[in-house]
């Protein structure tokens, strides 16, 4: 049951992918505020998430969906049972300035099990995927994972109001890693540290920003960790590392 829904989630993740290229000139949308002038979000957003919501009841009967726009359930309190968390376009920053650099994310929690997960590197038209003792996938090509390197031989990458506002000695840390990035896409940084890009992403995370790349991070053996002793809730917001085991400890060792 879990590859039919897997196959067919992978169908949809490309197909809405599709629809979101369509739009790259830019003209064909609307954009509004959401908390802040930062905070955007567009009618593409909007689009991905119902058509996503829609297709993900016809596959999977019965379950339940949090997505970021509101066009899910309304009250998720407990993982029981299927839980899908969907972000339908991240990085819509980047979407709306850059037409580069963005992504959407799909992942499947089955009694809280971290199950399946998909991240699409929109632009390049990749699709990361697996979960549940399968491997994770870049397309058809398995990832053999990223070399276990320390904090000091990575680039790592903190989300920029983390480092402009010294939280957790967080500004120490980039001091000590080879180089900072700040790609401004959750989807887009969680594969930096799947395909060894990185060594490390820093952030403060929403449900859906994070369950994807949990799942496919922890299926390659990598850290995943609060780094406010928290614990990680993937119904709360979470200030999270996602690491290779090096970079990881070398960060909790140095963060406060
Ligand atoms: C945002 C991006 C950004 C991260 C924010 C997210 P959105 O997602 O992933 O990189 O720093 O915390 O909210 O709003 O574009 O889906
Ligand atoms: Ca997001
Ligand atoms: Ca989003």
């Amino acid at each position: 049951m879990l590859e039919e829904i897997d196959l067919r989630v992978q169908k949809l993740m490309r197909m809405v992918n599709q629809q979101t290229l369509r739009h790259l000139d830019g003209s064909s949308y609307r954009v509004a505020t959401k908390s802040s002038y930062n905070d955007l979000v567009t009618t593409i957003d909007r689009q991905n998430e119902q058509a996503i919501d829609r297709q993900l009841r016809e596959i999977d009967p019965g379950c339940r969906i949090l997505s970021e726009e509101g066009f899910g359930d309304q009250q998720i309190n407990d993982l029981a049972g299927h839980v899908w968390i969907v972000d339908p376009l991240d990085g819509t920053l980047n979407f709306v300035k850059q037409h580069n650099h963005f992504g959407i994310m799909l992942a499947l929690y089955v009694d809280g099990y971290p199950t399946l997960a998909y991240i699409m590197d929109a632009v390049n038209q990749d699709l990361y995927h697996g979960g549940n003792g399968w491997g994770v996938f870049k397309n058809d090509q398995r990832l053999a994972g990223p070399i276990n390197a320390n904090l000091h031989d990575s680039l790592i990458a903190i989300s920029s109001s983390l480092v402009l506002d010294d939280v957790a000695n967080l500004a120490q840390v980039a001091r000590q890693a080879s180089g900072l990035r700040m790609y401004g896409s959750a989807a887009m940084e969680m594969i930096g540290v799947l395909n060894g890009e990185l060594g490390a992403y820093v952030s403060h995370l929403k449900p859906w920003d994070l369950a994807a790349g949990r799942v496919l991070a922890e299926e390659l053996g990598l850290t995943v960790k609060s780094i406010d002793d928290n614990g990680i809730s993937v119904l709360s917001s979470n200030l999270v590392l996602v690491a290779t085991k090096r970079a990881g400890q070398d960060i909790l060792d140095r963060t406060d």
